[in-house]
């Protein structure tokens, strides 16, 4: 439909078609046939306002979908189709590795075809938009969320948003067959609250925000990202969802944004508990005022907006200018002339879990897995080695993250399934104790642990340990430990798994653990107890082949910390790109005590962002520079030669770090600009290249103006970032 249409289409809506477009509610409301308000209608929709309301979220199904699309519209007095939106944030059925281990794939086509196979499989399934993907700034692993985004650093997240739009969106349109909507979320800077306690104040200056955590966001809209989701958290003490600063004059003004702006779930009705709406009526007023367009699962848009309007002409307009944004969403997406858009349950039974995505999704894993520490234990022999795989997670299917509410257990692929299908003889498997211990277990899912039970697992775990060869422990989070509200203060694993660890180590020192996280972990005690240490994040449906094939050397590993592994959880938030402060720990050590340090314990954390072993070894050249003055107009290059001297093929991430020396405001002592993944032989040998230019060099000055500053730069090239590897120049 052209735009002119479009807006008389408008014209012709009542006030209350055009509120209901504003409202989102469960699609669960409209499964049952006949009754229409399910058991978890909490916001106590009348059946009025959910049949009004013009999108629905949390359900898919092609067949399911249609019905309730014809359904819907059959009662709309325009006919408008309903639209469909869903959580695919690693993946449909064929689920993917979280986006955190994602990040440390440092490879933005692998990421992009995630995203893709996540758009055909919940396109086909009958899914228009997915709330994908989230790209907040994450430097604090108390934070259960940090398992959703791709890490610590702007220019990874810049990277990672555009690939996960375009891998949803595509480049063309988004009638186009196996393509969704996204929307960028949680706008802006929900990644940084306060503690790590999920949903508290996030404090950051304007500069920090400008610079680091709002150009992940800018990137994704960049990338044609069709929508955005507001944060729950306050930013300078005003919740997102009422902020008119942030979402009309930095998202919509400076921005260029002008699609939908979608709260999260019951935003609205926490301007409330915040403090700043004195009730619902206020809050529907606030968020209009501030540019959200749609009203996720609370009353305020459906009840009280249409009294303020009555009251006031500017409500009227700011009705309208809503209902029109969410009307071209739908024009965008086609639906006017296909409701149903790719919705087909021959193609749902057909794509779903085909043998290609399951092979994309074992590859991700692949690459997503972060090599730690080796000494010469891994890869495992697959004949003559006794070899004992003990833990919780060896036969664990719950490996595919928190926010993967389609996957089913059945699909995923186990630790023990996957080395099983390696045909490894001399393998023995044990779960060797609970997950979590009954204190977590009560708190988790209300399942206490029998002593007796617990007591055979320890015994049979180490009659195999004694009699192994190597022992793999595979180890980690439970799954209800990690995602959205699982804030958490230790970083532990487990109480029982670390004990299980210790007596492991007593009777067998050859130990090579597997970690399943969603988070970075305080692994201290295990990393200078074992031998091996293979981070595996929570690493989808494909996991147990993709880390079965990485332990036994048919793959070999590859993946780079996307967030800085903490020395202890009092060191958090840790990042690498930090400020010197005026009294620097590092190369003053043993100068006195007057410097910004612990007295327990390293500043450096365990281990640092871009870090990432391999099987092989690579060795990296002096950095090479065309030139070391760089004007506004020109660029230089800045290049390596990388060789790799080991005997395996094997994958680096190159990484470029720069240092601006002195600025109008401190500077960080270095930032990622720029990475290249490539593979090489035995042998084989290339050359790097980076080309920089002064806009690479750009940050908001004393005079919050975004600019470059001449002077002295130092450049970094390395495969982590605490290399040393390094050259300067000057931008004249
Ligand atoms: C949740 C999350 C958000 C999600 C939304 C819909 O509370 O904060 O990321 O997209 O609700 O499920």
């Amino acid at each position: 439909m052209d735009q002119k249409k479009l807006r008389e289409f408008l014209n012709d809506m009542s006030l209350d078609e055009k509120i209901g477009q504003m409202v989102q509610v469960l699609c669960l409301f409209h499964e049952k046939e006949g009754v229409i308000t399910g058991p978890e209608n909490t916001a106590g929709y009348t059946e009025e306002e959910i049949r009004n309301a013009g999108s629905v979220l949390g359900s898919c199904g092609a067949a399911m979908l249609r019905r309730v699309q014809d359904n819907y519209m059959k009662n709309q007095p325009h006919h408008i189709p309903l639209l469909f939106m869903a959580d695919i944030i690693n993946g449909y059925r064929t689920v993917f590795p979280i986006p955190l281990a994602q990040g440390c794939t440092f490879n933005p086509e692998l990421v992009q075809k995630a995203a893709a196979v996540a758009a055909k499989e919940s396109a086909a399934a009958g899914l228009h938009l997915t709330f994908s993907p989230m790209v907040d700034l994450v430097r604090d692993a108390r934070w259960g969320r940090v398992m959703e985004s791709t890490g610590e650093d702007t220019y990874l997240n810049q990277c990672m948003a555009k690939a996960m739009v375009e891998g949803y969106q595509g480049t063309g349109s988004l009638t186009d067959k196996g393509k969704i909507a996204a929307c960028v979320k949680h706008f802006a800077g929900y990644g940084a609250p306060t503690a790590g306690r999920d949903y508290n104040t996030v404090e950051l200056s304007e500069r920090t925000l400008r610079d680091n955590y709002l150009p992940p966001y800018k990137a994704a809209l960049d990338a044609g990202c069709a929508t955005v989701m507001s944060s729950f958290n306050t930013l300078d003490r005003i919740p997102s969802a009422a902020n008119k600063k942030l979402l009309r004059e930095i998202l919509r003004s400076e921005m260029g944004f002008d699609g939908v702006v979608i709260s999260d779930w019951g935003a609205l009705d926490e301007l409330i508990m915040h403090g700043i709406a004195k009730d619902r009526e206020e809050a529907a007023g606030l968020a209009a005022e501030a540019g959200v367009d749609i009203d996720m699962m609370t009353t305020c848009y459906s009840r009280h907006i249409k009294k303020q309007a009555l009251d006031n002409q500017k409500y009227l307009e700011l009705i309208d200018e809503a209902a029109f944004r969410i009307l071209q969403l739908k024009n965008k997406l086609g639906l006017f002339e296909n409701p149903y858009k790719d919705a087909d349950e021959a193609e749902e039974a057909e794509i779903i879990l085909c043998s290609e995505h399951r092979n994309e999704a074992k590859e991700a894993a692949i690459e997503s897995m972060v090599l730690l520490k080796n000494d010469n234990i891994l890869p495992l022999k697959k004949n003559g080695q006794k070899i004992a795989f003990i833990g919780p997670h060896v036969n664990s299917r719950l490996i595919y993250g928190a926010w993967s509410i389609f996957a089913r257990p059945e699909d995923t692929v186990t630790l023990m399934e996957g080395v099983n299908s390696l045909g490894i003889k001399e393998a023995v498997f044990a779960n060797g104790c609970a997950m979590v211990d009954s204190i977590d277990a009560t708190e988790i899912n209300n399942t206490k642990i029998d002593p007796e039970v617990h007591e055979k697992l320890r015994k049979e775990a180490l009659d195999y340990a004694l009699n192994a060869d190597v022992v793999v422990l595979a180890l980690g989070e439970h799954p209800l430990q990690t995602g959205e509200a699982a804030s958490r203060a230790e970083l532990d694993i487990p109480k029982p798994q670390l004990e299980l660890f210790r007596q492991v180590y007593e009777v067998n020192k050859n130990i090579a653990v597997v970690l399943f996280s969603g988070r970075p972990l305080e692994i201290k005690e295990i990393s200078d107890k074992a031998k091996a240490v293979l981070e595996v994040w929570m690493p989808g449906t494909e996991g147990g082949n993709a880390i079965a094939e990485v332990l036994f050397g048919d793959a070999v590993p590859s993946g780079k910390l996307a967030m800085s592994m903490p020395y202890c959880v009092g060191q958090v938030p840790v990042f690498y790109s930090e400020f010197h402060t005026g009294r620097p720990y590092a190369g003053s050590e043993g100068k006195g005590r007057y410097f910004s340090r612990y007295l327990d314990i390293p500043n450096k954390p365990l281990y640092p962002f871009g870090y990432g072993l391999s099987y092989t070894d690579f060795e990296i050249s002096k950095v090479r520079l065309s030139s070391n003055e760089l004007t506004k107009e020109s660029s230089l290059e800045a290049s390596v030669t990388i060789k790799n001297i080991g005997s395996f093929t094997g994958k680096e991430v190159v990484q470029l770090y720069i240092q601006d020396k002195f600025g109008s405001v401190v500077r960080p002592v270095r930032e990622l600009k720029g990475f290249q993944k490539i593979e090489l032989k035995p042998g084989e040998e290339k050359e790097i290249v980076f080309s920089i230019t002064e806009e690479m060099l750009r940050f908001y000055d004393i005079n919050m103006n975004y600019v470059s500053e001449p002077g002295e730069f130092n450049v970094y090239i390395g495969n982590s970032s605490d290399t040393q590897n390094g050259k300067s120049f000057v931008l004249i």
